[in-house]
């Protein structure tokens, strides 16, 4: 399960040395927005050393964030931390979706070139941090077994559109910004990826933390970006199915084995077709 998905700045020794403790499901080496331009050549040797030292993902897969591909950056990110063999790339800023296939063949070639698995290394697009990626997201099926799901961003899609704020006074996204995690979350669904909802600024605020992953979790989304360590183990907990949905989940499953296909009454609700099949996604990710 990568429930949990904290950046870390790829700079930072300091940072880099408290990730592996985290508990995070996915640690993200950024060399994109948390690392200042003067210091992206240190971040690639550091990133590179923490991937060939951590080469045991069994419990923490380790991706990176490398900066977009219109930057003309990504391809130096890629050269530079390739070599330790990243689980997983995040894509940020698309504009597009193909850029889904540009950044897979620049993978195809850097796998040959490092001696590593042909397709060993995933791709996770930030879809909706411009605005031209926003008319994108229902497109990003079907392009590179490499995708291994979509998440959203509102603070640089608030900087495209020149938004002072993306939230209401009450703390809620303003409409733009609830549509682009939507929009996220559908696309996810067609493209049969997971959706990973966008990080909570305000790290101090476990409250309203568990809120936004709680509710993330019942609208569909599989897990939840994190910036600070104190946010993992709420994201964690969040994105862990309860023992009595694992329990309702197994009863409905049973019951349906019973009675074959059809409609059928648990606890005086009707459970049909589509109530089958969420419980019996719930059980295929359990690990285990
Ligand atoms: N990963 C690993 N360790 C982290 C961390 C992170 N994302 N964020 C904080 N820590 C460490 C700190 O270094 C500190 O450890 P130390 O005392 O050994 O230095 C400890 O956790 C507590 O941190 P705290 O003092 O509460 O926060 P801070 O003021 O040091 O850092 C941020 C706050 C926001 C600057 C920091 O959390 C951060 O850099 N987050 C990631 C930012 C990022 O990657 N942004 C890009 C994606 S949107
Ligand atoms: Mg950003």
């Amino acid at each position: 399960m990568q429930r949990s998905w904290l950046f870390v700045p790829g700079d930072s020794e300091r940072k880099l040395a408290k990730a592996a403790g985290s508990g995070a499901d996915v640690i993200i080496l950024d060399l994109e927005d948390s690392v200042a331009a003067e210091r992206r050549v240190a971040a690639h040797g550091l990133v590179r050393e923490y991937l060939s030292a951590h080469k045991d993902r069994s419990t923490q897969q380790l991706w990176v964030r490398v900066n977009p591909l219109a930057s003309g950056l990504a391809l130096a990110d890629l050269a530079g931390t390739m070599p330790g063999a990243p689980d997983g790339v995040l894509l940020p800023k698309p504009d597009a979706a193909a850029e889904v296939m540009t950044l897979a063949a620049h993978l195809d070639a850097f796998e040959a070139a490092f001696g590593l698995e042909a397709g060993h290394t995933r791709i996770l697009p930030v879809a909706t941090e411009t605005a031209l990626g926003m008319f994108q997201l229902g497109a990003y099926r079907g392009l590179s077994p490499r995708l291994a799901g979509l998440t959203w961003g509102a603070e640089d899609l608030a900087a495209a559109l020149g938004a002072t704020t993306n939230r209401q006074p009450d703390g809620a996204y303003t409409l733009t910004f609830q549509l682009a995690r939507s929009l996220c979350l559908l696309g996810a669904a067609a493209a049969e990826v997971d959706a990973i909802d966008t990080i909570t600024v305000d790290f101090r605020d476990r409250a309203g933390l568990e809120r936004e992953a709680e509710q993330a979790r019942r609208e569909g989304f599989r897990g939840k970006m994190a910036i600070h360590p104190d946010q993992v183990e709420p994201i964690n907990r969040a994105f862990t199915p309860t023992e009595a949905e694992i329990a309702f989940a197994r009863r409905v499953v049973a019951a349906f084995e019973v009675a074959g296909t059809g409609t059928i009454a648990i606890d005086g609700k009707m459970v049909d077709m589509p109530h089958l099949k969420q419980a019996r996604k719930l059980l295929e990710r359990l690990p285990g």
